[in-house]
């Protein structure tokens, strides 16, 4: 099929290289003229594993970018809209998809064949069948249902593994308007074989994935409200608690004579410094929003955005108890990049630690294996080191903050040192370091301190 996709970020661009891979044809569609050249000339303009090497098979030939958006819409069957939805005030902006919808119906004005215009943004329960539909209905003097069709199909991409994500989908999600909707987005999706389909309406659509974000959310913050408290009960480790939690028949499957294998949701129930990103946190925020919009209170989502927001707090009380006063000492803080494998730093929980420890008073540095930030305003006076041996020198306390598989060398790089290492994600083993915190345990003494 000929398909168009308008907005090359991460969801855009994968969505399209992978379905050139499977046969489509296909026009990404970016305002960005920089970035259109670069995807053209096969470079990926973000990180992402197995993303180059799908690009430049398919570039030229089954893919294409421009940023000619009429005439992608003339030359395809279907087009889907992938552009950011920021928040502003906890709200979601939807000014970006609906000028790409405006624009997608400007170009359907004088369009003769059929065509289907689908939503992949994460948008709001409800705005798929009003904010999309009028904008592109007023912009093409057309019908939707009628004239043009009208679908809603999340993504269910971690950044990461988004390629992984996409060529194995756990399922697809497709909303539409009507049967014929719904017909050319299985028509997108026929080689999918094998994978559960959940045909639906739109707002449903947009509703399943706000659910599974929430709920990943949710997770994630109870445990970090069992690890707190754990620590404050005193030689309870979360760690430990979560191993019993995860063996439970509800989060594992066995087999006789067999290991049993662990439900991949239990991932989420890992303490930790909080859950960012672009996703997580912003889902939450907004579906909370419009319950208060629809006068629904929602206190599962509220306390849940509660306890994340207090978790940088929790690294910052743990490092407190070695150093009573923060002013001029020296902290190492590993890991920029929301979690590892990705330079993306959007709502890092590493940015809120950072803010706390500076006005506290202490001298940091800072260091990230891949994410290289260029003028963050949060990271003004802030050392960033070159290597995670540069990043050591002079610390007197390391804060890890992202689970980059690096770090698994800070053992053997502070053997024998007394530097104070707070464990942020509960991956270091507490016994290779002279002093230690991690979120979620504490060891019961009279003095409360490990050192
Ligand atoms: C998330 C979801 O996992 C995807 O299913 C969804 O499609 C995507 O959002 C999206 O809406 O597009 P992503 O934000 O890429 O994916 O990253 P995750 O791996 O889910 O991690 C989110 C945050 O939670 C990270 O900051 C991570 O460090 C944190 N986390 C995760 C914890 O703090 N504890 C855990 O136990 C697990």
């Amino acid at each position: 099929m000929n398909l168009s996709i308008v907005g090359t970020g991460y969801v855009g661009l994968v969505t399209g290289v992978c379905l050139a891979e499977r046969g489509h044809n296909v026009v990404c569609i970016d305002v960005d003229r920089s970035k259109v050249d670069m995807i053209n000339a096969g470079k990926a303009p973000i990180h992402e594993a197995g993303l180059p090497e799908l690009l430049s098979r398919n570039i030229g030939r089954r893919l294409t970018a421009t940023t000619d958006l009429a005439r992608a819409v003339h030359d395809s069957e279907v087009t889907f809209i992938a552009v950011g939805t920021p928040a502003v005030d906890g709200r979601i902006d939807l000014r970006y998809v609906e000028a790409a919808a405006a624009e997608v119906g400007q170009a359907l004005r004088d369009k003769g064949s059929y065509h289907a215009l689908v939503v992949k943004s994460t948008v709001i329960p409800g705005t798929t069948d009003t904010v999309v539909r009028r904008s592109a209905e007023r912009a093409s003097g057309k019908k939707a249902g009628e004239d043009f069709g009208l679908g809603m199909n999340p993504e269910f991409l971690t950044e990461g593994r988004a390629i992984e994500d996409f060529t194995n989908p756990d399922r697809i999600v497709l909303g539409g308007i009507d049967e014929r909707t719904h017909d050319v987005l299985s028509a997108v999706y026929a080689s999918f074989t094998g994978v559960p389909r959940v045909f639906t309406n739109n707002a449903t659509a947009e509703m399943i994935k706000y659910a599974a974000n929430s709920l990943l959310a949710t997770m994630i913050s109870f445990t970090n409200e069992i690890g707190r408290l754990c620590s404050a009960v005193g030689d309870v480790d979360v760690v430990d608690v979560m191993r019993g939690v995860h063996q439970s028949l509800y989060l594992t499957t066995r087999q006789l004579g067999r290991e049993p294998v662990t439900a991949s949701i239990a991932s989420f129930l890992e303490a930790g410094c909080g859950f960012g990103g672009s996703c997580l946190p912003k889902d939450v925020t907004a579906l909370a929003a419009q319950g208060e919009q629809l006068g629904v209170p929602t206190p599962m989502l509220r306390a849940t955005l509660e306890v994340n927001a207090g978790q940088p707090d929790e690294l910052v009380a743990l490092l407190s108890r070695h150093f009573p006063s923060l002013n001029q000492v020296r902290v190492t803080v590993l890991g920029l990049a929301f979690k590892p494998d990705t330079d993306d730093l959007r709502e890092s929980p590493a940015f809120p630690v950072i803010r706390r420890l500076r006005s506290a008073g202490a001298r940091l540095t800072a260091f990230d294996p891949i994410a290289r930030p260029h003028n963050h305003p949060d990271l003004q006076g802030v050392r960033l080191a070159s290597s995670l041996e540069d990043s050591l020198h002079g610390a007197e306390a390391v804060v890890l903050v992202t689970r980059w598989a690096e770090f698994n060398r800070l053992p053997q790089l502070l053997a024998g040192s007394k530097v104070l290492v707070v464990d942020g994600r509960r991956v270091l083993d507490r016994n290779s370091f002279g002093a230690y915190e991690g979120i979620g345990w504490r060891r019961a003494s009279t003095s409360g301190s490990e050192q």
